[in-house]
């Protein structure tokens, strides 16, 4: 480390200064040996007889880092008075507290000091011992006052900066957990689909199908991505649906369709206990209601049913129309076009069939090679 200025002690330790300029050397002295009296240890004492030279200590002082707490100064020189050395003192380093030293005739300088330097005491001399004593403790207070403060405000900034650094990675490992449970649950929907060759890959397509229609109804970018994730995982209650029923070829019977139709809460049961998932609710559960109320699982009617749930239904019914089932194998598109013109008010909500038919009408082949994809 470089040597410091006007130091004759560790580097190591606090360094704060009290200066004294002052015409008249004798009385440099005394004001020397009353402010080592005074002060505590930690302070050093520096008398200089020029103003010119108070001004490069300052300067010097506080480039290296160092406080010069205190400035005494008389009136000076005529061509550099002290109460001209004090206002540049304020101009330069207004963190510095001053006292201004006058004798009898210089009560218009020292008028003019109190009002451009922001003197904090004006000492006419002779100054007794004991007033001199009381303003320099008083003003050591200050200055240990503004000290402290500032050790405090580097602490509290230290602290924000942790707390930042926290606050970052509790959301690094907020979206990691989130992007975790979206995984596991495409990996749920892949099992699912997996289980039944025929609709093999149905889940992808509604998520696709869907995510088109809400980007093309204007809806925001957050409902939007809601939309086909929630889409994506739609089916998921069917995982609690027995197989023997789920994979059944033939015509259902009336328990097996009760079964089939509890998959939306069955869905909306496995995901309501994960927080970042439950979003995707209105999705899952409510995609099998109908426009006119007619559907399950709580016979929602019309814009009662949220607006992610009336479109996944389309995607799905668009999706179950054009892929092959076991049943059959899948029909053209002027078939889906015409079932969604007929349920359109019924089954469906008109203004979401009214968008998707402008989507197939305006780029069937676009659809058509994203359904078959
Ligand atoms: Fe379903």
């Amino acid at each position: 480390m470089a040597k410091r200025i006007y130091d004759d002690r560790n580097a190591q330790d606090p360094q704060r200064f009290i200066l004294c300029v002052h015409r008249d050397r004798s009385v440099l002295e005394d004001l020397r040996i009353d402010l080592e009296a005074i002060a505590p240890a930690e302070y050093r004492i520096l008398p200089v007889d020029s103003p010119t030279r108070g001004l490069e200590i300052i300067h010097d002082l506080e480039s290296q880092g160092d406080q010069v707490d205190i400035v005494i100064s008389d009136m000076g020189a005529s061509d550099f008075p002290g109460y001209r050395f004090l206002e540049i003192v304020n101009q330069r380093f207004p963190h510095v507290r001053k006292i201004l030293l006058t004798s009898g005739d210089e009560d218009d300088a020292a008028v003019y000091s109190i009002n451009t330097s922001d003197l904090d005491r004006c000492l006419r001399q002779p100054v007794s011992k004991e007033d001199f004593r009381l303003t320099i403790e008083s003003l050591l207070r200050l200055c240990r006052l503004r000290a402290d403060n500032e050790d405090l405000l580097v602490a509290l900034r230290g602290r924000n900066v942790q707390l930042l650094e926290m606050l970052g990675s509790l959301r690094q490992a907020h979206t990691e957990i989130e992007q975790s449970y979206l995984q596991t649950i495409q990996a749920l929907a892949k099992a699912l689909d997996a289980k039944d060759a025929y609709t093999a890959g149905h889940s992808g397509r509604v998520s696709r199908f869907a995510y088109l229609l809400a980007r093309r109804m204007g809806l925001s970018r957050e409902i939007c991505e809601d939309v086909r994730d929630g889409a994506l995982m739609h089916d998921i209650g069917k995982i609690g649906v027995p197989e023997a029923v789920l994979l059944k070829p033939g015509r259902m019977t009336e328990d097996e369709i009760k079964l089939m139709q509890m998959h939306p809460v069955i869905g909306a049961q496995i995901l309501e206990p994960v927080e970042p998932l439950r979003r995707y609710i209105p999705s899952v559960k409510y995609h099998h209601e109908r426009w006119d109320g007619k559907g399950y699982p709580d016979g929602l009617k019309a814009e009662k049913i949220p607006v992610e749930a009336r479109i996944t239904l389309i995607a799905d019914t668009f999706d179950a129309i054009t892929s092959d089932r076991p049943y059959r194998s899948a029909k053209p598109l002027d078939l889906a076009i015409d079932q969604f013109s007929k349920f359109a008010g019924m089954q469906f909500d008109p203004e979401c069939v009214r968008v998707f038919l402008e989507i197939l009408k305006e780029d069937p082949p676009g659809l058509a090679c994203k359904a078959e994809a």
